[in-house]
This record gives C-alpha cells, sequence and structure tokens, in this order.
C-alpha cells in the first residue's frame, strides 16, 4: 500500500464535471456504447479538424483495427519506432503483418526518416509513427517517403492529444490517427482510445470491426426506435467504447487546453530547476511545432551521476515519488528476440535511451507543493551521488530558482 504521501505517476485530474456525467450516465439505463459515445467522437474529431472519428475500447485496438482497415495482413510489412510501447508493435502482429523497426533520432527520440527509408522493402506496406513523449515527429519527412513509396502512414497518437506539426493536428497527417486515453494520457476515459480518419469508408470499417463485425449501428438495437436486426458481415472484435467512459472523456476534452497549459508549466520548472545537475533533460522543442507534454523523460547516464537509473528510480520510490520508464526498447523483450530474431545493440540510439529513461510525474494534478517535492527529490538523490559535477552544475544555473521550487 502506497503511503497518502506517495506522488501517484500518471495520476489523472478527474473534476466534479466528470463525476456528475458518470452518475447521469449510470442513471440513465445506457451505459454500453451509446449517445455520449457519439458526442465523444464528434467533439473530438472537432477539437483534432478531423471529419470522422471512431471511439474504441483502447489505442492498441484503435491501431490493430487502423491496419486492417489499411489492408495490411499476413506478408506485409510496417515499420515503425523501438522507442516505443509494446502496444504499438503488437497492433501490427495482431493484424498478421510483419513489424520491422527502424531506430530513432537521438536528440528527438523519435523514429528516424533516414533508417525508415533504409529499411523499406518490397513487402512494406506502411509507416507507423509514433509522436514520443508528445514530441512531433518529422512528419514532413515521414509522409515525403511514403508518398514517394506508396505507403500508407498511421499515427500511434497516444502521447500526442495536443500535438502539432507545422501548422497541422497530430493524428491528421496519416490515413489513420490514433489516441489513447488510458488512465495516465492526457485526455483518459479509464481505458479507452479513438481513431481518426477523414474517409468514410475506413470510418465505416472500423466502427464495423470493433462491434463483432456487425453491420452499421448495431449498438442502436435496443433503443427507443425499437428492435433493430442486424447481420455479422465479417469477423470482428470486441473493441467498442462504453457510454460510462465517455462520460469521462466528454468532461476531460473540455479541460484539454488548461490542463496542457499546467503540464507546460511543470515542464518549464523541471527544466529551470535542473539545468544544472549531470542529467539529459528533454530537447528544446522544434520550431513551429507543439509539444502536448505528456512526458518528462530524463537519462540517467551513470558515468555521470555515479547512480545507476534503476537506483534512481528505487531512490525516487523512495521519496514517495512514482516514476516511469518510458521504454525499454522494444528489442530488450525476450518475446520479440523469439520472434523476429530482434537484438537491442542494432538499434543502438533506442537501446541507450531505453537503459536511461526516467519519466517524472508530470499531471495536470499535481500541487506546487509536489512539483517542489519531485525537484528536491531528484536534486537530493543526483546530488548525493555526484557532487562534483553538482557543484559545477550550480555555477551553469543561469536564473536563480523561484523560492517555491527551493529545496
Ligand atoms: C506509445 C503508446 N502507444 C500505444 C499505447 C497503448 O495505448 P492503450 O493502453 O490505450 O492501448 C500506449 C499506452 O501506454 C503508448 O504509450
Amino acid at each position: 500500500m502506497p503511503s497518502s504521501n506517495f506522488i501517484v505517476f500518471g495520476a489523472p485530474s478527474i473534476e466534479r464535471d466528470e463525476i456528475d456525467e458518470v452518475v447521469r450516465c449510470l442513471e440513465s439505463g445506457w451505459i454500453g456504447t451509446g449517445p455520449r459515445v457519439a458526442r465523444f467522437e464528434k467533439e473530438f474529431a472537432a477539437y483534432k479538424g478531423q471529419p470522422f472519428a471512431a471511439a474504441v475500447s483502447s489505442c492498441t485496438a484503435a491501431m490493430h483495427l487502423s491496419v486492417l482497415a489499411a489492408g495490411i495482413g499476413e506478408g506485409d510489412e510496417v515499420i515503425t519506432t523501438p522507442m516505443t510501447f509494446c502496444a504499438t508493435v503488437n497492433a501490427i502482429v495482431h493484424a498478421g503483418a510483419t513489424p520491422v523497426l527502424a531506430d530513432v533520432d537521438p536528440r528527438t527520440m523519435n523514429v528516424d526518416p533516414a533508417q525508415v527509408e533504409a529499411r523499406i522493402t518490397r513487402k512494406t506496406k506502411a509507416i507507423l509513427a509514433v509522436h514520443f513523449a508528445g514530441r512531433a515527429a518529422n512528419m514532413d519527412a515521414l509522409t515525403e517517403i511514403a508518398a514517394r513509396h506508396g505507403l500508407k502512414v498511421i499515427e500511434d497518437c497516444a502521447h500526442a492529444i495536443e500535438t502539432e506539426y507545422h501548422g497541422r493536428k497530430a493524428g491528421t497527417f496519416g490515413d489513420f490517427g490514433c489516441f489513447s486515453f488510458y488512465a495516465t494520457k492526457n485526455v483518459t476515459t479509464g481505458e479507452g482510445g479513438m481513431v481518426l480518419t477523414r474517409n468514410e469508408e475506413d470510418l465505416a470499417r472500423i466502427k464495423m470491426l470493433a462491434l463483432h463485425g456487425m453491420s452499421k449501428d448495431a449498438w442502436k438495437r435496443f433503443s427507443d426506435e425499437g428492435y433493430k436486426h442486424y447481420f455479422v458481415v465479417e469477423t470482428g472484435f470486441k473493441y467498442n467504447m462504453m457510454d460510462l467512459q465517455a462520460a469521462l472523456g466528454i468532461h476531460q476534452l473540455r479541460r484539454v487546453e488548461s490542463n496542457w497549459r499546467r503540464r507546460e508549466e511543470i515542464w518549464q520548472q523541471y527544466n529551470q530547476a535542473f539545468a544544472g545537475l549531470p542529467l539529459t533533460l528533454p530537447a528544446e522543442t522544434e520550431p513551429d511545432t507543439r509539444h502536448a507534454y505528456h512526458l518528462y523523460t530524463i537519462l540517467i547516464d551513470e558515468a555521470a551521476t555515479e547512480i545507476t537509473r534503476d537506483e534512481f528510480l528505487d531512490a525516487m520510490t523512495a521519496n514517495d515519488i512514482g516514476v516511469g520508464v518510458h521504454y525499454l526498447s522494444v528489442p530488450e523483450h525476450p518475446v520479440y528476440q523469439d520472434k523476429f530474431g530482434w537484438c537491442p545493440e542494432d538499434y543502438p540510439h533506442a537501446m541507450r535511451i531505453g537503459r536511461q529513461t526516467v519519466s517524472l510525474p508530470l499531471s495536470a494534478g499535481l500541487t506546487d507543493a509536489e512539483v517542489a517535492r519531485v525537484i528536491a527529490a531528484v536534486r537530493k538523490t543526483i546530488g548525493a551521488k555526484s557532487k562534483g559535477v553538482r557543484a559545477k552544475g550550480r555555477e551553469q544555473r543561469a536564473e536563480p530558482l523561484p523560492l517555491a521550487l527551493r529545496s
């Protein structure tokens, strides 16, 4: 049992509006897929400026269905990044296709377009790009490569609800944009996902596959419009979102911008507080892009900090600070080594990042006092081990810290 003082990593910020909507939903008698899901889809599509959205049970489901709807399967290859959650790769595998990894740019931690191009074969059918941590992937280069080779583009926007790239929103570049509303995400429905598309036929196929392959609007079969027969036209999946979940999402989405501003504030405080420490902080956001500030990741290089990444994780936990690792690179996991013969050394940038990375709490719900506790714990942990470097860091720090942030 964590102590009451423990800062839960990625704790959602749930307010009265969500709670009241969930209660109204429970009282309405319609808790499964229904009118609230339809409203959430409409409002999410409007927020992203895309004509169509299909709510599903997770981003994993969204990506699985997108790969299928792209007509990709057995014998086809999809190129993606090793610096992602296993779900990205699993979705390709679930569709029967073969995932192919391309290493990341060590600065942005996003897939390196040159590496993508180098992995294209006659079997390649799509690029599945991840906007890692909320930082926009290089969509100019990726969409240009895709157009030149006749590939589909699918975006894993699990971290990227608010992300923009050269004036366009993440999830609107490719054929499909896939979003997660998992408990730690910038907009949460507990579990949940969404597919954005600009093609009405793709939307219809995704909606049908998400509900067992039942014909259009089968979810309305018990509504006050009277019982409706349906036909099963494909062997689909059980990937639908419930109204109970959408009840949360509708109100979460209304606060998406104010929550983003709060996370930006925390991000800047971390940047300022850690500037002198021997850590690698997140790279500057690229010009003409908007970072979603989903994960604040620091790299712990033992040579500089005299503490290993895992010792750092333990020290933060001992200080009642919940931390995360996003991610060990995909080829570190035994299942992919067995299945595809991948080894981490073949993707050296992702391997190094995965072995050094730590995500600090960045929830919009963090209080100033909690942010100050995170900063103090990082300073204490790094400082205790690397006094020499810390002293150097102090000299380098340009601005005095605001009072609230002093440890
Ligand atoms: C990059 C990335 N892709 C996909 C997923 C899967 O999302 P979900 O849990 O909604 O299936 C996650 C979830 O953490 C993620 O971080």
